[in-house]
């Protein structure tokens, strides 16, 4: 038997996105009773729509016929159809009728993986099991999505890099006042600084240490068995209306391992009047000046060499990019030693 190259393999789940974690793949606006969705996750294709119930169903984007993505199909009273021969298949994966053939021995199989679907907060998030937790731990929410105190956007993109830089890119407040300096809001403070790293109760805190509350100066990540995200703050100059700093709460979600998901909840701690104003403002005319704060992200990231980690030459400031990957590197080894006991195949060529 060849001998396992263990270190590459847990280099190999890093860079394809942990398993046994929720991740946002859509907002809920997105996913409809009538229409389905189809999109990919950790480089499997998936299909979400919703039943009759209106709660969304999420399956493996393969027709069990022969393999057509299902969702160029129909919903037939809550379950899927299929376009080319109209084969459906319901929200458990099961074959619910062939229509072309009577009696088909296909009906009543168990013939496509389904997975957990949660909604929160406008998003919608999707259990990816691993072998050590086949079954989704709670997903745990940014504490500003269950208080009423928080009101917010979520913005979704997607960007044609590894998630590994997206997230990178947030455990990394120095580039704030360099790629986003001619930005409404990240265009103040000094350009020069040391970091600070601390741990936290759910993670880690990665703050400037000159300077607060003048720029992207921190990010705090929480890490949870099931799901990893972070937040930072913004201040907002007086023009940006009430509710002070602007808050984003970021979740990354590997497509691939060259595209990434990122979904960024933009909230305001804004109540009542202030609250409605803020909305209004948003919509009006902030989103646009944060969109072009996000695509100065994806323009640079996307231009990175996916494999920019080999030769890079990191300093000081890099410790949070240097923690989040530590982090994503033990919890892959986990998740690989449980794979190799159970000698399970660990993702396929
Ligand atoms: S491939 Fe889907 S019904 Fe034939
Ligand atoms: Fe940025």
């Amino acid at each position: 038997m060849a001998t396992v190259d263990k270190k590459a393999l847990i280099e190999k789940r890093v860079n394809e996105g942990l398993r046994g974690q929720w991740y946002p793949v859509a907002k809920s606006v997105e996913i409809k009773g009538t229409k389905p969705y189809g999109t990919r996750l950790l480089g499997e294709k998936i299909v979400l729509w919703r039943n009759r119930e209106g709660q969304i169903q999420c399956i493996e984007d393969f027709c069990p016929h022969r393999g057509a993505p299902l969702s160029y199909g129909e919903i037939h009273e809550g379950n899927i159809g299929c376009r080319y021969h109209g084969v459906i298949v319901d929200g458990e994966g099961v074959v619910q009728r062939v229509p072309a053939m009577p009696e088909c021995a296909l009906e009543g199989r168990k013939a496509l993986k389904h997975f957990h679907v949660q909604e929160a907060y406008d998003g919608v998030f999707v259990y990816v099991p691993s072998i050590d937790q086949p079954e989704p731990p709670e997903l745990v929410l940014p504490k500003e999505m269950e208080s009423d105190k928080w009101s917010g956007f979520l913005c979704t993109s997607v960007w044609e890099s590894n998630y590994r830089y997206a997230l990178d890119n947030l455990a990394d407040p120095m580039h704030g006042c360099y790629l986003h300096a001619d930005s409404f809001t990240l265009a103040y403070g000094s350009k020069q600084d040391l970091m600070k790293l601390d741990k936290t109760d759910e993670g880690f805190r990665i703050e400037r240490v000159a300077q607060a509350g003048e720029n992207f100066d921190w990010t705090e990540f929480e890490v949870h068995p099931g799901n990893i995200f972070c937040y930072l703050d913004i201040p907002y100059p007086p023009a940006g209306g009430p509710g002070g700093v602007f808050r984003i709460i970021g979740f990354t979600t590997p497509m691939d391992e060259h595209t990434t998901k990122v979904f960024f909840w933009r909230m305001r701690q804004v109540e009542g009047l202030a609250r409605d104003s803020w909305r209004f403002l948003y919509r009006a005319q902030l989103e646009t000046n944060h969109w072009n704060v996000l695509e100065q992200d994806r323009v640079m990231l996307e231009g990175m060499p996916d494999d920019a980690r080999k030769r890079e030459m990191l300093y000081q400031h890099d410790l949070g990019v240097s923690r989040i990957r530590q982090i994503l590197t033990r919890a892959a080894k986990v998740q690989v030693e449980a794979e190799l006991k159970a000698n399970a195949p660990v993702a396929a060529e």
